[in-house]
């Protein structure tokens, strides 16, 4: 199973899930590759925002920079989880037609997904989005293991 998270920037949300589901994965030895893109170029290269590693200090981000979703992203994995319905239309348009259902957004996972369906985008806000970030993943990352669980 080869899972990426999408978000805009690369540096915020999608680090934090990749960060969150690998540690998860790798505590209840659940096999996997995870990896992370943004649907904008524009911090490529870059670590994790300062912000999100410390709403997240007892995760490791080892190993994370900001790189741009390619075209050979769809083929590849089996599961692409966007963050909020604006990545999701992104990739909607670029992705094949044959790959397209491996597109969802990450918060369908989530059990307040009909409240809440999109990790919002903490960039410019303050701790407390960045907070509500790690909190919203940490739990629908939860949910996406057990179900990928009962799936094998
Ligand atoms: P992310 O957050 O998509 O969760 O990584 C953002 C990062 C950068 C920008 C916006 C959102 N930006 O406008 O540069």
């Amino acid at each position: 199973m080869k899972i990426l998270f999408v978000c805009l920037g690369n540096i915020c949300r999608s680090p934090t899930a990749h960060a969150i589901f690998r540690q998860l994965a790798a505590d209840n030895n659940f096999v996997c590759e995870v990896e992370s893109a943004g649907t904008s170029a524009s911090h490529k290269g870059a670590p994790p925002d300062p912000r999100s590693i410390k709403a997240a200090v007892d995760v490791s981000f080892k190993g994370i920079y900001s790189r741009p979703v390619q075209n050979d992203d769809f083929g590849y994995y089996d599961l692409i989880l966007a963050m909020d319905l604006e990545n999701m239309a992104a990739l909607k348009r670029r992705c094949p037609a044959e790959h397209q259902h491996k597109l969802k957004l990450l918060m369908s996972y989530h059990a307040e997904f009909a409240n809440q369906p999109e990790v919002p985008d903490p960039y410019y806000g303050g701790t407390r989005g960045f907070e509500l970030v790690r909190q919203l993943i940490e739990q629908a990352c939860e949910q996406l293991l057990a179900e990928l669980q009962q799936r094998r």
